[in-house]
């Protein structure tokens, strides 16, 4: 009877909303009677979590491009094997803060490294996994950068790349999703939060829907 649960992730720049919009989400489809598991990324696994750290603090310039997408994919191989793969495979829903478009949008589109490259190693790392659906969550990059501002503590290694890359990685976001319209959804993140819930819950359930009880 238990089929296999759902992979939903939020992506978008600093400061979009994720991290509050994953709790709004979580609690709607805990409220239509599904189990949800939500978690993050970098991170989301013990072993994960150790090297968030190496890439969410500390100097902007402190790993060449290479290394960062290889930690990055490092952390998603142990969150797969550790939390999600074992909660779908259970009939849970994940959703996780980020996961594989950040890299293609922050290493990508806005690092310029070679895309086919960072495919691949997303390949490698977890067998090609993606979401069935991905909300993104668009937003003018000085709201975002001023809404991250407010958050404490020092995992602000990102933010401190400068408006310019944030630029670029926006528009990183919008051309994953004009290419895979199929399992993304721009969510405009510009409004008051509950006008966002309300645009996520729409699109979930939309995209979602033969999968809701
Ligand atoms: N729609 C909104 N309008 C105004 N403020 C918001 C909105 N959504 C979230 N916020 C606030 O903006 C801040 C950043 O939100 P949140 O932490 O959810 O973003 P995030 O995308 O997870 O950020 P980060 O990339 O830094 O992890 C929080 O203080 C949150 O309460
Ligand atoms: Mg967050």
């Amino acid at each position: 009877m238990n089929i296999s649960g759902k992979f939903i992730t939020f992506e978008g720049g600093e400061g979009s909303g994720k991290s509050t919009q994953v709790l709004q989400l979580a609690r709607w489809l805990e409220e239509q009677e599904i189990e949800v598991v939500t978690t993050r990324e970098p991170g989301g696994a013990p072993s994960a979590e150790i090297v968030r750290s190496l890439l969410v603090e500390g100097a902007v310039d402190r790993w060449q491009p290479i290394s960062e997408i290889l930690l990055h994919n490092a952390a998603r191989a142990e969150h797969i094997a550790h939390t999600v793969a074992p909660a779908i495979a259970e009939g849970k829903w994940v959703i996780s803060d980020r996961y594989a478009d950040s890299t293609m949008a922050y290493q990508g589109y806005a690092h310029g490294f070679d895309r086919e490259i960072i495919r691949r190693i997303h390949e490698a790392a977890t067998g090609g996994l993606m979401p069935d659906l991905t909300l993104i969550l668009n937003v003018s990059v000085e709201s975002g950068l001023a809404r991250a501002g407010k958050r404490s503590g020092d995992e602000d290694r990102y933010e401190r790349m400068g408006p310019e890359f944030h630029e670029r990685v926006r528009a990183g976001f919008l051309e994953i999703a004009r290419r895979d319209p199929k399992r993304c959804c721009i969510i405009d993140a510009e409004a008051e939060l509950e006008t966002v819930s309300r645009s996520v819950i729409d699109a979930a359930s939309t995209h979602l829907k033969g999968a809701l009880p």
